[in-house]
């Protein structure tokens, strides 16, 4: 089948191996020429990809028979609207039912209409009298987050980015008299994870768990970006994440999609659920309505080959065959590889030497997102995320040592969060949810099944089993 593919990041190019691994003729649109993408593809173009014009013409003069749109911005801009309007089954929700990402104030007024559980409180101040007034409602610490698409870079939050109330109310400010809406949000405490879903008119259909790193720094220090790396759990659960959470947050998702049904609107496509897992479960900070970037490499590199392309082109015509959700069994850990400074002042143009074949040889997949090639080996990175490294093995903490032995064969002058899924980082992570439900409790170890390659997963299954 002729796919069309909607933009040129990593997220993009683990679609399109995924995509092309089960036979796929492979068109991309992208503002960029992604040298993975550019391997793998039959025909790409340049083009702004929230065209849709464009894009529509491109789709009909290479004879698409499907699209998907990887990234926010085209969604957005109602791509995936026009490329149904001119008979082309797309992944991707319209504009209106994408507001349920580009718009965080649609998305909470949506979600409280529809009584849909595990919200946190907010507030959405109009003027800025309003914004100090809002400021007071808050009796412990909360969140300041504009409305629209930041990139995971706007959001503020009280004991990280910032301290004084004030500070905040100010920040709220600025964001009304720029003329945007703003959102103050009571600040949740545990730890985030983040669950997508493939979703039609009729279903909702689940992905692994996975846990993103957005602070920019080790240690999760730094301004929050759109991700610098992610793991997932050999049995698709997280090392704090029990099978209770995660269906409760598998039942927020379907309680949205019903929400997002009881208003008339369509959504096919992905459906993205940042979670943070709480004393009292999970509660929703946002939704994307598309794959998370990295998260979306993770569950990717998961799926069982062979069969990507007819799962996708279900989810476009609104007809799922619940026997195509199929990940393997096994732990995948994501590393990027940004320019220095990135997060608050990338130093773009750094020359990155890649040995591919080395790092295949590692076991490691290389994902290729924002780099430009300037020779076959090598590739220049820009202001947003370069290259990803996955790796996978049983445990968690195997799979990011993978990725560490792989990244000898990426040299030059890039930064990347050597900490993610240490076992270091993993029971540190473990520690902070045990301590939220038991306060008082004793310390204990990281769970064998977690620590230990060896171990048997926590659900059944041999280590490269399929499961639903
Ligand atoms: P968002 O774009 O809404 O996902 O926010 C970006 C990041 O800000 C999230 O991944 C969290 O780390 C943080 N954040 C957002 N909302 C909250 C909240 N209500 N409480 C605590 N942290 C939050
Ligand atoms: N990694 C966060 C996102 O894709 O929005």
């Amino acid at each position: 089948m002729r796919f069309l593919l909607v933009g040129g990041g990593a997220r993009e190019h683990a679609i399109g191996i995924a995509l092309q691994r089960a036979g796929s003729e492979l068109l991309v649109a992208s503002s960029n020429a992604n040298p993975g993408l550019e391997r793998i593809a039959a025909r790409s173009v340049r083009l702004d990809p929230t065209d849709g014009s464009r894009v529509v013409a491109f789709a009909k003069e290479a004879k698409a028979q499907a699209a998907v749109i990887g990234p926010e911005a085209p969604l957005g801009a109602g791509v995936a609207d026009a490329l149904r309007a001119s008979g082309i089954p797309t992944v991707g929700p319209g504009k209106a039912a994408a507001q349920i990402e580009t718009s965080k104030l649609f998305c909470r007024e949506l979600l409280a209409r529809h009584g849909v559980a595990g919200q946190p409180r907010f507030v959405a101040p109009t003027t800025v009298e309003e914004a100090d007034r809002a400021v007071a409602q808050f009796p412990g610490p909360f969140v300041v987050k504009p409305s629209g698409l930041t990139a995971g870079k706007g959001v503020w939050v009280q004991g990280s980015d910032f301290t004084d109330p004030k500070e905040g109310a100010a920040y709220a400010k600025s964001i009304l008299v720029q003329g945007q809406r703003v959102l103050l949000e009571e600040k949740l405490e545990g730890e985030e994870f983040s669950l997508m879903a493939f979703v039609t008119d009729s279903g909702v259909y689940p992905m692994p768990a996975v846990q993103d790193f957005k602070r920019a720094l080790e240690g999760d220090k730094g301004g929050n970006t759109g991700g610098m790396g992610s793991y997932s759990q050999r049995d698709h659960l997280l090392p704090f994440l029990s099978a209770g959470e995660r269906d409760q947050a598998v039942q927020v998702l379907e309680a949205s999609a019903a929400a997002i049904r009881a208003e008339g609107l369509s959504y096919r496509g992905i459906l993205y659920g940042g979670f943070m897992l709480t004393a009292d479960g999970p509660r929703l900070l946002e939704f994307n309505a598309r794959f998370g970037d990295p998260e979306g490499i993770n569950v990717l590199t998961l799926y069982e080959p062979g069969d990507f392309e007819s799962l996708l082109f279900g989810v476009a015509t609104g007809r799922v065959d619940p026997n195509l959700i199929r990940f393997r069994l096994r732990a995948t850990v994501v590393k990027y590889v940004v320019p220095p400074g990135y997060g608050d002042r990338p130093k773009p143009g750094g020359i990155v030497t890649v040995d591919d074949k080395a790092i295949e040889d590692a076991g490691v997949h290389l994902v290729y997102g924002s780099v430009e090639a300037v020779g076959p080996a090598s590739v220049r990175l820009g202001t947003s995320r370069g290259l990803a490294l996955v790796g996978e093995a049983s445990a968690i903490h195997e799979a990011g040592s993978r990725v560490e032995a792989a990244l000898a064969f990426v040299k030059g002058d890039y930064y990347v969060r050597h900490d993610i899924g240490t076992k270091e980082d993993l029971a540190r992570r473990w520690e902070h949810v045990r301590r939220l439900r038991s306060p008082n409790a004793k310390a204990s170890p990281l769970p064998l099944s977690v620590a230990s390659a060896d171990a048997p997963p926590s659900s059944a299954g041999a280590p490269d089993q399929v499961i639903g």
